[in-house]
C-alpha cells in the first residue's frame, strides 16, 4: 500500500524522502512548494483510533518535528468514529487524515470529501443501555468517570442521562447553574459539538429517573455509592455494562486486585447479565512511571486473570487500550461551584489539547468496540 500511495503522491507533484534510519513518528516526508509534510501511514486492518491520532499530534508538537508545516495520517482502513469526533472537536490546523484504498486517496479530515456510506441496519432489541460506574471503594474516581464518560457519549452524539444513585447526591449539584437551587428545575449540561448540533446531558437523582419520560434517551450512566446496598437494587439489576474505576498506585496492588474482584463479585450477586470493565483512573503517564506501571500491571493482571477466567463477562481494560490519565483539570473538576460559574466538564483545551477529552473519547471508543451501543446510534437515523 505504501508504494502505491507514494506513486500517487509523486504524480501530484510531491517530492518524497524516506526518514533517516530508526526514525519513529512518520513514514516519509512529502515536499511541494512551501509544504513540508510528515506522512504517517497506518496499514492496520483496524481503523485508526483516538490514541493513534493523539500520538501523532504529540509527535508533531516535538522540537524535532518543527520543520514540518503539517502532518498527514493516511490509513488503509479509515478512522474510527471517536477518532473523527476527536479531530472535529479539537480542529488541529496542522493535521490531515486520509484513507487510501484501491489506488485513491480520500480526505476524512478536514472536509470529508468521500461520499459517506450509510451504515448497515441490523435488527434491534430495546434501545436503551445502562452503564453503571461502581467500585466498592471511595475516592477512586467513580463520579469523575461517570460524568465525563457521559460527556464523551454526548460528544459522540448519544442522548445521555446521568443518574445519581449515591444517597449523598453530589453529582447533580455539580451540574446546577450558579443561581439555581437544588429543587428548581433540571440540572443539565450542553455539550457542544463542532460542525454538528450538540447534545445535552440531563442529570437526575435516581428517584426522578423514569424511562417512559425520556423516550429519546439511548444511554443511562449511573454514578454509584461505593456501598452497594445504598444503591437502589432495581437500577443495579438493570445495568447492561459496568465500569469499575481503580487506581494503579504503589500501595498494595494485591489489595487493589481484591477491591476489583470484590466489586465484580458483589455486582454479580445482584446482576447476572452485566458485562464489567475494570478501568485504570489517575494513570501516571510520565516516562519515570513507566517501569513501575509495568510491574504493577503485571501483578494486577495476574490477580485479575484468576477471576476473569471464571467470569467471562468481567474484563480488565489494559491501559494501552483505554485509561484515564491523572490530570489537574480532573483533579479540580467541580471548582465552578466555588467560583460560582456555570457547570462544565474538564474537556477544556490547554494549548489546543485536552487530555481528559482524549482519554474519555478513547474509553468511549473502547466501549463502542466491546458493547453493542454502536447500533443505538444507527437507530437514531
Ligand atoms: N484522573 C484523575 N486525575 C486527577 N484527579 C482525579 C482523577 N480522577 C479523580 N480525581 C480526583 O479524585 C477525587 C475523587 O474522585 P471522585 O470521582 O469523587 O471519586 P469517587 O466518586 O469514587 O468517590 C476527586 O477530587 C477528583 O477530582
Ligand atoms: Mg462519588
Amino acid at each position: 500500500m505504501i508504494d502505491a500511495l507514494m506513486t500517487k503522491l509523486k504524480t501530484t507533484g510531491y517530492q518524497l524522502t524516506s526518514p533517516p534510519e530508526n526514525t519513529k513518528g512518520f513514514t516519509f516526508e512529502a515536499r511541494k512548494d512551501a509544504d513540508v509534510v510528515a506522512v504517517l501511514v497506518k496499514e492496520h486492518q483496524a481503523k485508526v483510533n483516538v490514541a493513534h491520532i493523539a500520538q501523532f499530534q504529540d509527535y508533531l508538537g516535538l522540537e524535532v518535528a518543527k520543520r514540518f508545516t503539517g502532518g498527514w495520517m493516511i490509513s488503509a482502513s479509515g478512522f474510527s468514529n471517536p477518532a473523527l469526533t476527536h479531530v472535529k472537536t479539537e480542529e488541529p490546523s496542522n493535521l490531515r487524515l486520509g484513507t487510501f484504498s484501491i489506488g485513491s486517496l480520500n480526505w476524512d479530515y478536514p472536509l470529508g470529501l468521500s461520499p459517506s456510506v450509510p451504515p448497515p441496519t441490523s435488527p434491534q432489541k430495546a434501545n436503551l443501555r445502562y452503564f453503571g460506574v461502581f467500585t466498592c471503594k471511595g475516592g477512586v474516581g467513580k463520579t469523575t468517570v461517570a460524568a465525563h464518560l457521559a460527556g464523551a457519549f454526548a460528544l459522540l452524539g448519544f442522548d445521555v442521562v446521568l443518574v445519581d444513585l449515591d444517597p449523598d447526591k453530589n453529582l447533580r449539584k455539580l451540574f446546577l447553574q450558579p443561581d439555581q437551587t437544588e429543587e428548581d428545575g433540571d440540572a443539565s449540561l450542553y455539550v457542544p459539538s463542532k460542525g454538528a448540533s450538540g447534545t445535552t446531558i440531563t442529570v437526575l437523582n435516581h428517584d426522578h429517573w423514569n424511562e417512559k419520560q425520556y423516550p429519546d434517551i439511548k444511554i443511562v450512566v449511573c454514578d454509584c455509592s461505593p456501598v452497594l446496598s445504598e444503591n437502589p437494587k432495581d437500577l443495579i439489576s438493570k445495568f447492561d455494562y459496568c465500569i469499575i474505576p481503580t487506581t494503579l498506585n504503589l500501595l498494595g496492588v494485591a489489595k487493589k486486585a481484591d477491591v476489583i474482584t470484590r466489586t465484580f463479585g458483589h455486582l454479580r450477586e445482584l446482576n447476572q447479565k452485566a458485562e464489567m470493565f475494570a478501568l485504570i483512573n489517575g494513570y501516571d503517564a510520565t516516562t519515570d512511571a513507566a517501569p513501575r506501571n509495568r510491574l504493577l500491571l503485571e501483578l494486577l493482571k495476574a490477580e485479575l486473570d484468576k477471576y476473569t477466567s471464571k467470569d467471562k463477562k468481567c474484563k480488565f481494560i489494559h491501559p494501552d487500550e483505554a485509561k484515564i490519565r491523572y490530570s489537574t483539570a480532573l483533579f479540580y473538576w467541580g471548582i465552578h461551584i466555588v467560583k460560582k460559574t456555570p457547570p462544565e466538564l474538564a474537556f477544556k483545551e490547554v494549548a489546543g489539547r485536552s487530555n481528559p477529552r482524549v482519554d474519555f473519547l478513547q474509553l468511549a471508543e473502547y466501549l463502542e468496540h466491546h458493547t453493542d451501543i454502536d447500533a443505538l446510534k444507527r437507530q437514531k437515523g
